[in-house]
């Protein structure tokens, strides 16, 4: 499973990305807001960071314009991935700049439908939103399950893009149901290295070591 980091903050990327833990980058308006940067000096920072996808998404609202943004966008870097919301416009301008040569991520999908019109309209990322579907009751990792199936019934090669993590448990789900990639904020990831027992566990060592007065250096 690949993994992508939920944000727009420089130095909490580069952090995970020296232990090896960056597969991409993923980030939105909110993400662009919350870091304080302007959208293209910060993408260029991260891409010239990450190697791998780096999504930036558009803000236009009809094809034609998201088009254009996302030419604009896609000149940042090589490794940017246009993100494009899940809407009919989305799935036009998905079908444009996916038959360009682009990277898309199609975003705010909540529907295995939804899925499988962007499937078909080329794009690179599917991202169904696990924790938003979760916060109305509704079962995010259902959705995954069910375009999984989707795309293997049909080959199609569409990447699916587990977004919206809220807990570690999100991501072994997503693992479990064969997400292929997950994305997810620095500090869940980090998470993923925490169990009491570890805890719990290296506390005795230490303090049994103590007793034999021994040192290592
Ligand atoms: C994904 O690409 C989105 O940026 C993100 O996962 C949304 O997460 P949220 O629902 O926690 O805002």
């Amino acid at each position: 499973m690949k993994f992508f980091v939920d944000t727009a903050e420089i130095d909490a990327i580069a952090e995970l990305n020296d232990l090896g833990m960056v597969d991409g980058v993923t980030t939105n308006p909110s993400l662009i807001l919350k870091s304080g940067r302007d959208i293209v000096e910060v993408t260029k920072e991260i891409c010239e960071l990450v190697t791998g996808p780096v999504s930036a998404e558009v803000v236009a609202l009809d094809a034609e314009a998201m088009i254009a943004e996302g030419r604009r966008l896609a000149e940042i870097a090589e490794n940017i991935a246009v993100k494009l919301p899940l809407t009919w416009d989305g799935l036009k301008a998905c079908k444009v700049l996916s038959e360009e040569g682009k990277m898309v991520n199609v975003t705010l999908c909540f529907s295995a439908n939804q899925a499988l019109l962007a499937a078909k309209a080329g794009a690179t990322f599917i991202s169904p939103f696990i924790g938003r579907l979760d916060d109305i009751n509704l079962d995010g990792m259902e959705l995954i399950e069910d375009i999984r199936t989707i795309y293997d019934n049909y080959g199609f090669d569409t990447q699916i893009l587990a977004a919206s993590i809220r807990s570690v448990n999100h991501v072994t789900d997503a693992a479990r149901v064969g997400a292929d990639v997950m994305t997810a904020p620095p500090e869940v990831i980090k998470k993923l290295a925490s169990h009491p027992l570890t805890d719990k566990g290296l506390e005795q060592f230490m303090a049994d070591w103590a007793k034999t007065g021994q040192q290592i250096i």
